[in-house]
């Protein structure tokens, strides 16, 4: 019999780390997952052994930490790596720029030189449509050019990507996956966003103040050049983002090429407004919501969403879950774990 494709999840108790470990163990795959648990908690992997019912490889280990991650690779036998292991928040990159390119370049360095020793070639890699800055035309495809980062969480993922194309001469084979926005929670509400202190992101600043934790959310900007002044994004279930990530093994292994880069959007194709996802989170979930416009937020882009043509087509892939689905399950997971029903 052959034995199961083993994946090695970098950041696998974080919000996206840990929907893709669920859609790996319901496709049969061994999975052994990592976190540092720095900014996510044990109880998400919990959940998704209870969402599954079948157990995995959890280790608190550091990407950064090159004997521990030497250790790791020696214990198991990988056929591919998915590493979300990074951190996220544009505004404290803003603040500590070192910290980011240390943690999101640096472990990136780290798992290469891993990889490389234990000849494990395939690795999917969570980037982010922030590459493309305000891009010149929307819907963006993947040969549109990077702009110069608005942050440098913007700037540490196009330094990735460009790391990992140059990686492919030495036998890496990588699979890019650029994110749009990440919304939702699974449905069972068993995992879902935990944000660390105020959220920075909308959905969680929805959630919370339709929880009451925040008293009134404030929609950045009703003077942009869209439809209702304020600003355009592709919000895509964070449970369609994780299932992508194993069509992406799954075309990695297909391939006979040594040397691979390839990176594909990872959007619906519509383009929302911030005041549209309001008014849709107020009609699905029946809760009132205190908002009010404010002023825009400095380095936002207007408008910014995918052409999914290329990861449809390439990796075999399409959305499940529209806008409401993917708010009503946000609100679940929020009153879920505010004890709310
Ligand atoms: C940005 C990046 C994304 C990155 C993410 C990480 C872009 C286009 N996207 O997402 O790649 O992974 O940060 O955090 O650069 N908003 C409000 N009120 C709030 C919060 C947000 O009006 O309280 C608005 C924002 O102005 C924005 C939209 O909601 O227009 C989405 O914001 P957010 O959820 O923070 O994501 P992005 O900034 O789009």
């Amino acid at each position: 019999m052959k034995k199961k494709n083993h994946v090695l999840v970098t950041g696998g108790a974080g919000y996206i780390g840990s929907h893709t470990v669920v859609e790996l163990l319901n496709a049969g795959y061994e999975v052994t997952a990592i976190d540092t648990l720095e900014r996510s908690e044990i109880a998400i992997i919990e959940g998704v052994k209870s969402i599954t019912g079948k157990a995995f490889n959890f280790q608190k280990a550091d990407c950064l930490d090159l004997a521990a991650m030497q250790k790791i690779f020696s214990d198991n036998q990988f056929d591919a790596v998915i590493h979300f292991a990074a951190y996220k928040s544009v505004n404290e990159s803003v603040e500590r720029p070192l910290l980011y390119y240390k943690n999101n370049v640096g472990s990136l360095m780290v798992l290469l030189e891993v990889m490389k020793q234990f000849q494990v070639h395939d690795l999917i890699f969570s980037s982010s449509c922030t590459v493309y800055g305000q891009p010149d035309q929307i819907p963006v495809d993947e040969s549109a050019p990077f702009k110069k980062a608005e942050s440098p969480y913007g700037a540490s993922k196009q330094i990735c990507e460009r790391i990992l194309e140059d990686a492919a001469t030495e036998g890496i084979r990588t699979v890019s996956l650029r994110y749009f926005n990440p919304i939702g929670a699974h449905p069972s509400a068993q995992i879902g966003e935990l944000p660390i202190g105020v959220p920075n992101n909308l959905v969680p600043y929805v959630t919370q103040t339709a929880a009451g934790i925040r008293s009134q959310l404030t929609v950045f900007g009703n003077d942009y050049t869209t439809p209702d002044g304020s600003c355009l994004r592709d919000f895509i279930h964070v449970c369609d983002v994780a299932s992508a990530h194993v069509n992406a093994i799954k075309f990695l292994q297909d391939q006979k090429s040594e040397k691979i880069f390839e990176a594909f959007n990872l959007g619906t194709g519509v383009g929302v407004s911030v005041l549209e996802l309001v008014k849709m989170f107020i009609q699905v979930t029946g809760v009132n919501l205190n908002y009010k416009i404010g002023p825009r937020r400095p380095g936002d882009v207007e408008k910014v969403y995918a052409d999914p043509k290329r990861v449809m087509e390439g990796l075999k892939w399409k959305a499940k879950y529209d806008l409401g689905q993917s708010l009503l399950h946000a609100w679940e997971w929020e009153k879920k774990i505010r004890g709310l029903s």
